[in-house]
């Protein structure tokens, strides 16, 4: 049988580091001198059993340290683009953590350079466009990400948002109040994860706070029902990250996913893959994961493709192109 064509469509919800396969995580570590604490590629998968957003991310930054000089981000990103591709990604949104690579004494001019010279082309080989989401670690004192947003404005050229991820429980948006306001200044995009092990508290403070036009993962903003009036009336796009959800423990079975309920409730819903070298697939996976195991028609599934192009920071142009 003949493997069906993937729908085009955006990914919008894609950390970089999080695309780091354990094969390129070993290449890296060699070509650096940096060692690992697991001998072979297959005892580094068997680690990617998570109990919690938490455990994820000690796992997700420990890794990060093969992760060195521009050469190694602009593999990091090639990778991707290769991999997001054979899925159907015409148009990607990618986010990086700078403050996770600064602790390393890896500079903000590394990161960026590096990924950019691989984003830069990545329309001419793969027809795909992108746009790079600085994010702020939420986990470190916002003082620590205006400074972080200061060394990013060089390259406010080549970054078209900011955004907001780590752990999330006791790191409410309103902490970075000030930053997003700065970044807004800046003529930046604002996103910000909320509402994945947050309470929809969260994602009201990620509207009212933070002003932004578009909410990560927003799951549990099915728990209050005034709250998806507001996202469902402001057509707030969620960037939804179903494998994410189950692999986290966010949700317990795949087949337990709230994504059906979110589009019956008028919300603009579109599926991502988060971090897909940890969680078990990119960007068509979870297209096809969800499709199968929550019973959506071919319908939904182009409901999903049209919000993601929707929801994307493009131009009309660009839009037109994809829809
Ligand atoms: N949530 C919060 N922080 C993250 C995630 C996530 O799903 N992935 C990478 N950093
Ligand atoms: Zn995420």
């Amino acid at each position: 049988m003949s493997t069906p064509v993937p729908i085009p469509k955006a990914e919008l919800h894609i950390h970089i580091e999080g695309t780091l396969e354990p094969e390129l995580a070993f290449e890296l570590a060699e070509r650096n001198g940096v060692r690992l604490p697991y001998a072979t590629v297959d005892e580094l998968r068997a680690a990617y059993s998570f109990s919690d957003l938490q455990s994820f991310l000690d796992l997700y930054y420990a890794l990060m340290a093969v992760l060195r000089t521009e050469r190694d981000f602009t593999d990091l990103a090639d990778a991707y683009l290769a991999r997001a591709t054979a899925q159907g990604v015409r148009h990607a949104e990618i986010f990086f953590d700078p403050q996770a690579h600064a602790v390393r004494g890896v500079g903000m001019d590394v990161v960026v350079r590096g990924l950019a010279a691989a984003l830069e082309s990545a329309e001419e080989r793969h027809g795909m466009t992108t746009r790079l989401i600085l994010c702020f670690l939420r986990d470190r004192p916002a003082d620590e990400a205006l400074r972080t947003l200061e060394e990013a404005r060089p390259y406010f050229n080549v970054i078209s948002g900011v955004g907001l991820d780590s752990a999330e429980v006791g790191n409410p948006p309103e902490k970075f109040r000030e930053v997003f306001a700065t970044a807004r200044d800046a003529g930046l995009h604002l996103v910000a994860h909320a509402g994945e092990e947050g309470p929809p508290a969260y994602v009201w403070q990620a509207l009212d706070a933070l002003g932004v036009e578009r909410v990560d993962h927003g799951v549990r903003c099915m728990e209050d029902e005034a709250l998806v009036e507001r996202l469902r009336s402001e057509r707030m796009p969620l960037t939804v990250c179903p494998f994410s959800n189950v692999r986290l423990r966010v949700v317990d079975r795949l087949e337990d996913h709230p994504l059906p309920r979110m589009l019956q409730a008028g919300l603009m819903v579109t599926v991502n893959s988060d971090d897909p070298a940890y969680f078990g697939g990119y960007a068509e996976d979870n297209m096809r994961g969800v499709r199968s195991a929550l019973g959506l028609g071919e319908e939904d599934v182009r409901t999903l493709a049209r919000n993601s192009v929707n929801a994307a920071f493009i131009d009309a142009d660009r839009r037109a192109a994809l829809l």
